[in-house]
């Protein structure tokens, strides 16, 4: 075990992602990609199955997610980006995983829970999420995972999850630390709730003009407010406070100008990103390519640690 910074993170192909996912995640990734000794950063195809059962949408998220990663300005010189089912070892050290951590454990789990309270039948896909992520994260020996609030728990699931195994066949897994940016942990949606792809109050992270117009014009008002806070939350991703106290004191009660703003600073900080994405898309082969050969180098690196597995676990004879 080593004192490198080593970076795993993953975003689900279940939709075009937000600027939630963003601001939470995936600029983290950019912005950590210069510092981590080595960065991995996938699409979680495998989780998505969760939720989307579609297969022609999951193959086509799963390239518009990589598209997304590059057009946000992930490097792939600088960050190994891959298909989580490329690396399948993570499903076999899933199961391992799992011999290893009790129920009622699992029960504590907040999505699951959620599920529950919802009176949703729960799918044992959806029960074992946190194992399957700690699986993602431990195998290519994550020291830093880059996400949003929500997540937390999941990571500290994967220091547990790796506690344990060491503790039950000697030292094998770092402990990886979740990392989450203050002011950008829960980015509100346009109702004010959590921003999520399965909420519908999502404001696209390529969003055209028209969808950033539409999208705004519908962010919840309040009337009984001096400010329109959730105009303002989402505002503040985007300019600094003290800048933005000036224009929403000088258009107090004029909730369509403070509107109309926030559409202008949105659209000048998408678009360059929108026209990168449009760019990058009209060279699908070459991201297929990159794809195939990233996959092929992490099952080879997930081998090697999945063969000491093996090993002490007398899994192999
Ligand atoms: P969603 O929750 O929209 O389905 P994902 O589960 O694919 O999106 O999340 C990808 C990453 O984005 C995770 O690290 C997650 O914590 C982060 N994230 C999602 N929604 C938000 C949000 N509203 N604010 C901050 N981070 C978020
Ligand atoms: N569960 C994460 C989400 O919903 C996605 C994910 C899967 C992930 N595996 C991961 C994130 C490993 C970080 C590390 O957003």
């Amino acid at each position: 075990m080593s004192d490198k910074k080593i970076l795993v993170s993953g975003v689900k192909p279940t939709g075009r992602p937000h600027i939630g996912n963003y601001f939470g995640a995936m600029k983290q990734f950019v912005d950590l990609q210069d510092t981590a000794d080595e960065s991995y950063v996938f699409v979680a195809n495998y989780h998505g199955l969760i939720s989307l059962q579609n297969k022609e949408e999951i193959a086509r998220n799963t390239i518009d997610v990589v598209l997304d990663y590059l057009a946000i300005g992930l490097d792939p010189k600088k960050v190994v980006l891959y298909v989580q089912s490329d690396m399948p070892q993570v499903t076999e050290l899933t199961w391992i995983f799992s011999t290893l951590v009790t129920v009622p454990f699992m029960e504590r789990a907040h999505a699951y829970k959620d599920a529950v309270a919802k009176g949703n039948e729960a799918t044992l896909g959806l029960f074992d999420y946190p194992v399957l992520m700690a699986a993602d994260i431990l195998l290519p020996g994550a020291t830093i995972v880059p996400v949003g609030q929500d997540q937390k728990q999941h990571i500290e699931y994967a220091r547990d999850i790796a506690q344990k195994f060491n503790n039950a066949f000697g030292e094998t897994f770092t402990l990886p630390k979740e990392s989450i940016i203050e002011g950008a942990a829960i980015v509100p949606g346009i109702d004010g709730q959590k921003m999520s792809k399965s909420y519908n109050n999502t404001i696209p992270l390529f969003a055209t003009r028209e969808e950033i117009t539409k999208a705004v014009m519908s962010i919840v008002t309040d009337s009984s407010g001096e400010i329109p806070v959730n105009v303002y939350n989402l505002h503040k991703l985007f300019r600094p406070e003290a800048e933005l106290k000036d224009l929403y004191e000088a258009n107090k009660g004029s909730y369509k100008a403070l509107k109309e703003a926030l559409i202008e600073d949105l659209d000048a900080f998408i678009a360059p990103m929108r026209e990168r994405r449009a760019i990058l898309a009209q060279d699908e082969a070459n991201i297929r390519a990159m794809l195939a050969e990233n996959g092929a180098k992490m099952r080879e690196k997930a081998e090697k640690l999945m063969e000491e597995v093996r090993e002490r676990t007398g899994l192999k004879f």
